[in-house]
């Protein structure tokens, strides 16, 4: 396989005379739910103002899932959608990975459940928790199944439904995340490179940065916990906010030289949608181009997991992502937690 001049790469799983098979994206989709929720609704619940979410965060308005729709019903909307545009039916599917941090209930696995709720019978099915990062996390090990030809058609979701674990009464995290899901197929493209590398890294030293203490082993749920508002997820907003820009930035400079490219060579990056400060400032970092950035987080604030799955699927859907394309996924999260991805798409 050889890239085209204007597309000059060094394909890193190539090294080493290696004989994997190339991993590519053959499908999209993503679902976010109805309801639409406002700044100036939240005006209503909290001592807060549109203007200050949108000046600190670029946050417009969010989705909330409802009452009775839950983490696994969007993921699998979202896969449907992606099944469809990579021409595959579910009962091809090897293996549903679902990244989540809002997993329906902590077992069984919500793939299980989104296995079940898309017909895909043959597929094997697991939960990954890396927060916010999981959508990389999964892309990578799918493309690992792939390569090794274990399997042919991984399904990789991000699903989130953030409502269910968000403190309403709390101005510092409420007004910043939503409701959605976004989905990938991955498959061999013969041809094509694909997902050329994902560089993924982690920090327990500050696991404490973003955590929900409840729910858990270590704090099993109690009339206590409850009432201790335990089961909501918690954030030191500007610890978070500086290790993100840093992460994120050291993670896609790492991505770019495994493959031996520069900024200017990705045509979309594509960051985890948490606040426009932290993009714009790993896009300078970078040296990107404004015009390279895809935002799409004033419509849904951040979605963990589904975040970067569902701004991909908006980024190829509207046009800004051709296939031969070089692009970038940065991402970040609770953990700490990170990744970046550089794939030809
Ligand atoms: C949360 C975040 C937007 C706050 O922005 P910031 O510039 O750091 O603002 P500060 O934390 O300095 O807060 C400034 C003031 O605004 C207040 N404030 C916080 N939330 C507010 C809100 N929704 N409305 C109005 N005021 C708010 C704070 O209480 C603080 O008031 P004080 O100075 O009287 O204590 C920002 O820190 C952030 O985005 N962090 C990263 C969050 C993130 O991305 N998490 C997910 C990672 S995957």
């Amino acid at each position: 396989m050889s890239a085209s001049p204007a597309h000059k790469f060094s394909n890193p799983r190539a090294r080493y005379n290696f004989q994997g098979r190339t991993c590519s994206i053959t499908g999209v989709g993503s679902y976010v739910p109805a309801k639409i929720l406002t700044n100036a609704e939240l005006e209503k619940l909290v001592d807060t103002t549109d203007e200050w979410i949108i000046t600190r965060t670029g946050i417009k308005e969010r989705r909330l899932a409802a009452a009775n729709e839950f983490t696994s019903d969007m993921g699998a909307k979202a896969a449907l959608r992606a099944l469809k545009r990579a021409g595959v039916t579910a009962a091809q599917v090897d293996l549903i990975i679902v990244a989540t941090i809002t997993p329906d209930m902590p077992f069984p696995p919500t793939a299980c459940l989104v296995q079940q709720k898309i017909g895909a019978r043959r597929a094997a099915a697991f939960d990954l928790e890396a927060a916010c990062s999981g959508f990389i996390y999964g892309l990578e090990i799918a493309q690992q199944f792939i390569m090794s030809r274990t399997y042919d058609t991984v399904l990789v979701i991000g699903a989130e439904k953030l409502s269910s674990i968000i403190d309403w009464k709390d101005r510092n995290t409420c007004v910043l995340f939503g409701d959605g899901a976004g989905a990938a197929v991955l498959q061999n493209r013969p041809q094509a490179h694909g997902l050329l590398t994902a560089v993924m890294g982690s920090d327990g030293e500050n696991a404490d940065l973003l955590f929900m203490p409840g729910g858990g082993s270590r704090c099993p749920a109690s009339t206590e916990s409850v009432n201790a508002r335990l089961h909501y997820l918690r954030m030191n907003g500007k610890e978070t906010f500086k290790n993100a820009v840093q992460a994120m930035y050291t993670a896609a400079r790492e991505s770019l030289r495994r493959c031996e490219i520069d900024i200017s060579q990705i045509r979309c990056v594509i960051p985890h949608q948490a606040n426009r400060r932290i993009i714009d400032a790993v896009g300078e970092r970078l040296g990107a181009q404004p015009a390279q950035l895809f935002v799409n987080l004033e419509k849904y604030g951040n979605t963990s997991a589904a975040s970067v799955a569902i701004a991909l699927d908006e980024a190829v859907e509207s046009g800004r992502i051709q296939r031969g394309d070089l692009i970038l996924l940065v991402v970040f999260g609770a953990g700490l937690t990170w990744g970046a991805a550089v794939i030809e798409w």
